[in-house]
């Protein structure tokens, strides 16, 4: 092979993969890694990466993008605006959401977000779905459709009343998925307690931003996931438990997986940033800060490094949820509502890399290896996403490339998304990613966008790999007791 066969080189820089930490080069070619080595000469295009470290590219795993809630207010970033404020923040694919509202058929909103993200993305994407109407025909012939064109996982709801698919329901999708060797993900609070809490709040007049942390209790999550995995273990499906607020919540997924139980779990970085104090600001400054389950306290912020110190998350995933301080979103149901009537979520997709790279590798509480694991390794295998996640020959040149020394004051116009604020504002953090390449095109040049839109592809993702998750045998199901019922998935 010639010295030049290669469309680009990256060369001089520190390559940082889950595993490991070297000086290379990387040699592209047809958008794929063709070769990692000490020296390498040629490429059409040589990026100077003396000094930089050259990661995998992020993979964000859980976003809204141009996706209306079960309310119908639509979030302020597009497949446009959200994919290129992801590539800011270091990433070069993502997986948002698809949501089903009820009544409407699984190839429908299939169709829908297509026709959202391909004219629009700037990286690869692919969509986990939303389900929140498990009819028979979605669990017979909609969801195995949807899953053969590699859409392999699936969010439901414990929460909300026009999401939350009860017990049953919740043992109707696992089945199918488990069926199908697909991932089901869960929010995980309980309906009741929420509500029982909102109403006792409401009757006091105590209706401000602030209270929505009080709303939401600690305890309506962990019974919420303590339930979740005791479903998940009765058919023994794999689960995955999305943003982990408390301790009590971290301690049953870490008992759990120790236990063998196919189980999954990602926290996000505001239950490490932020806590319910930043909910308590003016009129109703607080509602920028609003998302559910909600932010807590310090205390649990130690407590939820120690667990992803300790491996209990898989991923730290944003949890972007963009509803701007306006009418057409925080404020869409009026400018001076009670709390339960303003749209929860936050957005953070070009800080999730930045924030925890900052936080986590800078401050010593996690080596640049983990970080990698817990940004875009972890994920590309849980997800399915086989040829994404590191750096070595075959791999998509999906790359990011980080100045560790650069210090910056968090700002709105860092984000490059849609909104008009970051809850992360006026944060200092250090090191920031400045150059992405997804399949080996520059996306982000030096911090430049130099992306077309809609230049980003679907990514047909595998089945859950389950390596290393040997699973729960309720005896009840186990053929091998003998029972004699014979009704196990
Ligand atoms: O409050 C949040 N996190 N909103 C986004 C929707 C969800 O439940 O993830
Ligand atoms: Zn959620
Ligand atoms: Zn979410």
């Amino acid at each position: 092979m010639s010295d030049f066969a290669f469309d680009t080189v990256i060369h001089g820089g520190t390559i940082v993969t889950a595993t490991d930490t070297y000086k290379a080069d990387i040699g592209i070619r047809d958008g794929r890694i063709a070769a990692v080595a000490e020296s390498l000469a040629g490429g059409t295009k040589r990026i100077d990466a003396t000094g930089r470290l050259v990661m995998p590219g992020g993979i964000e795993g859980h976003a809204h993008i141009a996706q209306e809630s079960s309310t119908k207010i639509m979030t302020a970033d597009d497949y446009y605006t959200g994919s290129v404020s992801a590539a800011f923040g270091g990433n070069s694919s993502f997986i948002p959401f698809a949501a089903q509202h009820r009544g409407q058929s699984l190839d429908d909103v299939v169709a829908i977000y297509d026709e959202r993200a391909a004219p629009n993305s700037v990286i690869d994407y692919s969509y986990h779905l939303i389900v929140s109407d498990p009819s028979p025909e979605v669990l017979e012939e909609q969801l195995p459709r949807a899953f053969a064109r590699g859409i392999t996982s699936f969010k439901v709801f414990m929460t909300y009343d026009l999401l939350n698919l009860g017990d049953g329901g919740m043992l109707d999708v696992l089945t199918v998925a488990k069926t199908h060797g697909a991932l089901t993900m869960v929010h995980a609070e309980n309906n009741d307690m929420v509500k029982w809490m909102n109403k006792r709040l409401a009757a006091k007049g105590l209706t401000a931003p602030k209270y929505h942390a009080i709303s939401r209790p600690e305890l309506a999550e962990e019974e919420a996931i303590n339930r979740a995995v005791t479903l998940a273990k009765l058919v023994d499906a794999p689960l995955f438990v999305v943003h982990v607020s408390t301790e009590a919540g971290a301690a049953i997924i870490r008992r759990e997986t120790q236990a063998g139980v196919k189980l999954f779990a990602e926290t996000c970085p505001q239950y490490l940033a932020l806590t319910r104090e930043d909910l308590d600001r003016p009129g109703m400054e607080g509602a920028k800060f609003m998302c559910s389950p909600p932010v807590r306290d310090a205390q649990t912020q130690e407590a939820l490094w120690r667990h992803i110190q300790a491996g209990t998350f898989m991923s730290v995933s944003s949890d972007h949820a963009p509803y701007r301080y306006d009418e057409t979103g925080k404020l869409f149901n009026g400018a001076d509502v009670p709390y339960p009537k303003i749209a929860n979520g936050m957005p953070g997709i070009a800080m999730r890399l930045p924030w925890l790279f900052s936080e986590g590798v800078v401050k010593g509480r996690i080596s640049a290896n983990q970080f990698v694991a817990l940004t875009s390794t972890n994920a590309a295998k849980v997800f399915g996403m086989a040829r994404k996640g590191s750096i070595a020959p075959g791999f998509d040149a999906d790359i990011a490339i980080w100045d560790p020394n650069e210090t910056r004051v968090v700002s709105l116009d860092d984000q490059h998304d849609n909104m008009d604020y970051t809850p992360f504002e006026g944060l200092t953090v250090t090191g920031w990613p400045r150059t992405v390449l997804n399949r080996g095109e520059l996306v982000v040049e030096e911090r430049e966008l130099v992306a077309t839109r809609g230049r980003g592809r679907f990514v047909a993702r595998d089945t859950v790999d389950l390596t290393g998750r040997p699973g729960y045998r309720a005896p009840e199901l186990d053929p091998a007791r003998n029972f004699g019922a014979d009704i196990a998935p």
